[in-house]
C-alpha cells in the first residue's frame, strides 16, 4: 500500500512517500526550486518521491495532507469576526487547498479523474506527533509538538503506544511558544522567515538579566489544563491582526507580518533595527528569551513526563529545533530517551501525515524506525560524472581524479586535517534543514581560526552563529558531557572542559556543541572519514556546516560543483571523484 504525504500550502513545503509502511522518499520543495523555505505546492517534490519509490500516480493508494479546515472551527469563528483581514487570507489558502487533487494531477500532466487515491485530512500538530512517534525506536513515548501555530494550535501533547497516539491536550491560539520567539526575533532585528536560529546562537554570549520581564511575556497558565502557558498579549499584535503569513506563493520565501506590540519597546527598550549594531543589551536579551523559553519548555516537559510515567520523549515542531532546550531535558525532566526526527518543523508534515494515516487510521502495526536522514535525491556515478564533465572543471585548472573508496577516504581526510576547507558530497541528499554528511563543508574542529575562515571565505553569515562538530557516536561520551544519540544535530551538550581547547572551531562560546553522533551503520564514508581524521590527528570530531552559501542546500552534483567554484573551497568529493585545485 502506497501513502503520498504532502505538506503545501504552507513554509517547508514538502512530500513524502511511504509503502507498505517503509519510508521509502522525503524531500522539501526548496531543494528543487532553491527558494529557501519554499511554500505553495511541492510538484517536483512529489515528482522525485513517486520517481524513487517507482510509483505511478494511479498507484498511491492515500494521500494524506497535514491540514484539517474543520479543527477548531469554534476559536476559529470567534477571531474570524474579530479579524476580517486574517480571514480572506486564510480563505485563499483553503480555496487552494480545496483543490490538492486538481495541482497532484497538474503537476503529472495528468486528468485528476485518474487519480484513484482517498485523500486524508490530518491535523497539523497531530501530523508533527506522527511524524515523531510512529518513526521513532519507542513503542512507548510521551509526545510533545510545539510551533508558531497550526491549524489554529500552537501545541499539543499525549503519548504514544505501538501503532496509536492519543492526545491529551493542546494550546490554541493566540499563545504560540513559536510566536513568541519569532516576535522577540523580529524585535531584536532579525526580520526573515527562519531567523530564530540566529537568536539561539544569539543567545550564548548573554545573561538572561531580563529574565523577569520575559516571565510576563510568557506566563506560566494555572487556571487551565495545569500543563500550560499564555502569553502576555499586550506585549503582541498577533491576536488582533491575525498572524499575517504568506504561504501561498512557491516561488518565495515565506514571510511574516510583525508580531509584537509598542508594549514590547516600552518594557524592554527600542526595538533594533536590522542594520544597528548588535550590543550587549541585545545579547542579554536574546538570552533572556532562551532562558524564558527553556523555562516553560522544560516545565511542560516535567509535567508531561509526571502525568505519562514515560521515560521517552517524542519531540516535533518548530520549537523542537531548539536543540539548546533539547540537550537539557535529561538533567531537567525525567526524560531518559530523546527522539527528535530531523525535519521537525513543518517539512516533516508530509511523513507524519502519512504515517498516521498508515498507523493511526488503517490500524497497521509498526515496521519502520528512521535511523538516518538520507530520504532525497541520490545521483548516478553517470550522472556525476556528467555534471563534472558538462562543468567543464577540469579545464580550469581543477584536477579531477576517480578514487576508491579508502583512497578517497584518506585523501579527503588528509585535506582537512591539513586546515583545508572540503566540499563533501555523496548519497541521498538529508531530509530537513541540517546536513549531516552527505551535502556537507566538513573542516579542522582543531583550529580556533576555522569559524572566522568559513565565514569569511563560505558561508558570508553572522559571526556568532556556531558551527557544528559531527563525532564518531562511539566517541561521544568521552568529548561530551553527555552521551545519549544526537543523529539529526537536534541536542546541543556541553563539550568536556578538558576538550573544549581542542575542537575550539565547533564548540559554542558558552562551551556547548550542538552535535551529530555518525555511526557506521547510518553513514558508512562519513564514518570512514571521521575515523580516518581522527587516526591522523587523535581527534574523532569534524566540522560540519551545510553545503550551501545562503540558499538552500545544494541537491544536484551541478549545483555542488557551482557552489564549490563561486565560494573557492579547496577541495571537493564528489560521490567517487576528488576535485582538487592545480598547482
Ligand atoms: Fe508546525
Amino acid at each position: 500500500m502506497n501513502i503520498l504525504g504532502i505538506n503545501a500550502y504552507h513554509g517547508n513545503a514538502s512530500a513524502a512517500v511511504v509503502c507498505d509502511g517503509r519510508l521509502v522518499a522525503a524531500v522539501e520543495e526548496e531543494r528543487f526550486n532553491r527558494v529557501k523555505y519554499a511554500a505553495g505546492f511541492p510538484a517536483a517534490a512529489i515528482r522525485y518521491c513517486l520517481k524513487e519509490a517507482g510509483l505511478k500516480l494511479e498507484e498511491i493508494d492515500h494521500v494524506a495532507v497535514p491540514r484539517n479546515p474543520l479543527a477548531r472551527l469554534g476559536t476559529k469563528l470567534f477571531y474570524a469576526l474579530r479579524m476580517p483581514s486574517f480571514v480572506r487570507g486564510r480563505a485563499k489558502v483553503l480555496v487552494k487547498f480545496t483543490g490538492v487533487r486538481e495541482a497532484l494531477a497538474g503537476a503529472f500532466d495528468s486528468d485528476p479523474s485518474k487519480i484513484k487515491a482517498q485523500f486524508h485530512r490530518i491535523e497539523h500538530h497531530q501530523a508533527h506527533l506522527a511524524s515523531s512517534f510512529f518513526v521513532s525506536p519507542f513503542e512507548r513515548a510521551a509526545l510533545l509538538s510545539a510551533d508558531g501555530l497550526g491549524d489554529f494550535a500552537s501545541t499539543m501533547w499525549g503519548s504514544g503506544s505501538g501503532n496509536r497516539m492519543e492526545i491529551a491536550d493542546a494550546i490554541v491560539f493566540p499563545h504560540s511558544l513559536g510566536l513568541y520567539y519569532t516576535a522577540v526575533t523580529q524585535y531584536l532585528g532579525f526580520q526573515k522567515f527562519g531567523d530564530e536560529y540566529k537568536v539561539m546562537g544569539l543567545a550564548a554570549y548573554g545573561e538572561p538579566e531580563k529574565l523577569e520581564d520575559f516571565r510576563d511575556i510568557v506566563r506560566f497558565d494555572a487556571n487551565g489544563n495545569g500543563n500550560g502557558f499564555r502569553l502576555g498579549l499586550e506585549y503582541f499584535v498577533h491576536h488582533r491582526t491575525g498572524p499575517e503569513m504568506s504561504w501561498a506563493e512557491a516561488d518565495k520565501t515565506p514571510t511574516l507580518g510583525k508580531l509584537f506590540s509598542e508594549r514590547m519597546s516600552q518594557q524592554l527598550g527600542a526595538a533594533r533595527l536590522a542594520d544597528e549594531p548588535l550590543e550587549k543589551r541585545h545579547r542579554n536579551l536574546a538570552a533572556s528569551l532562551q532562558a524564558r523559553l527553556e523555562e516553560v519548555y522544560l516545565g511542560m516537559l516535567q509535567k508531561l513526563a509526571k502525568a505519562t510515567g514515560l521515560k521517552s520523549i517524542c519531540l516535533a515542531g518548530g520549537v523542537a529545533f531548539n536543540c539548546v532546550a533539547n540537550g537539557k531535558i535529561f538533567d531537567a525532566t525525567p526524560f531518559e530517551r530523546v527522539y527528535v526526527q530531523p525535519a521537525a518543523g513543518d517539512a516533516g508534515l508530509a511523513v507524519g501525515a502519512a504515517y498516521f494515516v498508515w498507523h493511526q487510521k488503517l490500524g497497521k502495526p509498526r515496521s519502520f524506525v528512521m535511523e538516518h536522514a538520507y530520504w532525497g535525491p541520490g545521483y548516478s556515478a553517470g550522472e556525476t560524472r556528467a555534471a563534472i564533465e558538462s562543468n567543464g572543471i577540469a579545464g580550469k585548472g581543477y584536477v579531477v581524479e576517480e578514487l576508491p573508496e579508502q583512497e578517497l577516504t584518506r585523501r579527503a581526510a588528509a585535506i582537512v586535517a591539513d586546515g583545508k576547507i572540503l566540499g563533501w558530497f555523496q548519497g541521498r541528499a538529508e531530509w530537513g534543514p541540517r546536513a549531516l554528511g552527505n551535502r556537507s563543508i566538513v573542516a579542522d574542529p582543531r583550529r580556533a581560526d576555522m569559524k572566522d575562515t568559513l565565514n569569511r571565505r563560505i558561508k558570508h553569515r553572522e559571526i556568532f552563529r556556531p558551527f557544528a562538530p559531527s563525532i564518531l557516536a562511539e566517541a561521544t561520551g568521552e568529548w561530551f558531557e553527555k552521551s545519549h544519540p544526537s543523529p539529526f544535530m537536534t541536542l546541543a551538550y556541553a563539550v568536556r572542559p578538558e576538550k573544549r581547547e581542542l575542537i575550539p572551531a565547533p564548540t559554542h562560546v558558552d562551551g556547548t556543541g550542538r552535535l551529530q553522533t555518525v555511526t557506521k551503520e547510518a553513514n558508512p564514508r562519513y564514518h570512514a572519514l571521521i575515523s580516518t581524521f581522527r587516526d591522523l590527528t587523535g581527534v574523532p570530531v569534524v566540522l560540519n556546516t551545510s553545503f550551501n552559501d545562503n540558499e538552500p542546500i545544494v541537491c544536484r552534483p551541478e549545483e555542488a560543483i557551482d557552489c564549490f567554484l563561486r565560494t573557492k573551497m579547496d577541495a571537493l568529493v564528489l560521490s567517487d571523484f576528488l576535485v582538487t585545485r592545480g598547482i
